[in-house]
């Protein structure tokens, strides 16, 4: 089954007059391996970027610590000066080592260094989002956020930062935040087949906030499940398309970035947004998550 519109609908951000289309696209793909370093193909890369726009794109994900800097050097190659009404999300909080690990970056100095990074390398005055990024490297933990993004409001308020979201929380650190400042976004891990934020994503559709999932068609390594093909070949579909077509339809708030560093991969994703996956599909769909939770029970 298929439906006409484009890129999945739009999502109004709370508190403003930004609508996004709900299909986006993720830019972390497009460093070197490891997210480290320059691309193999940094031409590929330009033009995946261009034709997210060309079609309509007007939600790219990203941040100044992928590559570090590359990513958001590739996209201000590709796109400056950006077309009206593109949106580019990007977050604060994280840092690569030399070893290429990924480190927590929440110090006053580490934060202003971060947003003025996007700043320079974005090639813009102002960021339209910046997450803050707190957590582990796959889930959340317990803790105070308030002392980052009381600075991240600070920085809002000197214009330099549009709007504030938050990047692996738990709904308990969401409202700590939402008492220091407007918070139109929450960027979690969360795909068809792993569903921790399930109830996450409808207290945050119930206030109006965006949910965008990160990993959404499993990360580094893409989902892969008999199920998901066995549906994909029902529909006519690709697996990817599938993943993607269920979280436009698991939530109205829910914005998806998918990632690639392939213009076909990226066609194929923003294709996903003219699929309309029947009830069977859906609760096909819904058992996987089962499956994964009961098999990582079993394992504990
Ligand atoms: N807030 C956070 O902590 C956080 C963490 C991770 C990611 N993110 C954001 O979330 C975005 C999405 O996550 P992600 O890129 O890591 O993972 P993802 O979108 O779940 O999956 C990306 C992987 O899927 C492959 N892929 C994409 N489309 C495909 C298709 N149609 N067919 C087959 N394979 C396909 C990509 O390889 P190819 O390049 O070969 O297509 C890549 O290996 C990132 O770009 C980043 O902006 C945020």
């Amino acid at each position: 089954m298929t439906k006409s519109t484009k890129l999945g609908g739009t999502f109004t951000l709370h508190g403003t007059s930004t609508s996004l289309y709900r299909m986006g696209y993720g830019a972390m793909q497009l460093a070197g391996p490891e997210v480290w370093g320059p691309p193999r193909d940094v031409d590929g890369a330009i033009a995946v970027l261009q034709e997210a726009i060309a079609a309509g794109v007007n939600h790219i994900d990203t941040s100044d610590y992928y590559g570090p800097h590359v990513t958001n050097q590739i996209i201000k190659k590709a796109l400056h000066p950006y077309p009206a009404g593109l949106f580019i999300v990007t977050k604060v909080g994280a840092r690569r080592g030399e070893d290429k690990s990924w480190l927590h970056a929440l110090s006053r100095k580490e934060l202003v260094d971060g947003v003025h990074d996007n700043l320079r390398n974005l090639g813009v005055d102002a960021l339209d989002v910046v997450n803050l990024r707190v957590g582990g490297m796959m889930a959340p933990s317990e803790g105070s956020i308030e002392e980052p993004l009381t600075l991240l409001a600070e920085l809002k308020r000197q214009g330099l930062v549009r709007h504030a979201g938050l990047s692996n929380v738990t709904p308990r650190q969401l409202q700590e935040g939402q008492r220091i400042t407007e918070i139109v976004s929450v960027q979690n891990f969360y795909n068809l087949a792993h569903r921790n934020d399930d109830a996450f994503v409808d207290a945050l559709a119930k206030q109006g906030i965006a949910y965008v999932p990160f990993f959404p068609l499993g990360g580094f390594t893409p989902l892969q499940s008999s199920e998901l093909d066995r549906v994909a070949a029902s529909v006519e579909a690709t697996p990817m398309q599938v993943a993607l077509a269920w979280l436009l339809q698991r939530s109205p708030n829910i914005l998806t970035i998918p990632g690639t560093s392939s213009v076909n991969h990226l066609r194929d994703n923003l294709g996903a947004a003219a699929l309309e996956l029947p009830p069977d599909a859906i609760a096909a769909l819904n058992a996987i998550a089962e499956t994964v939770r009961a098999a990582s029970q079993s394992t504990q």
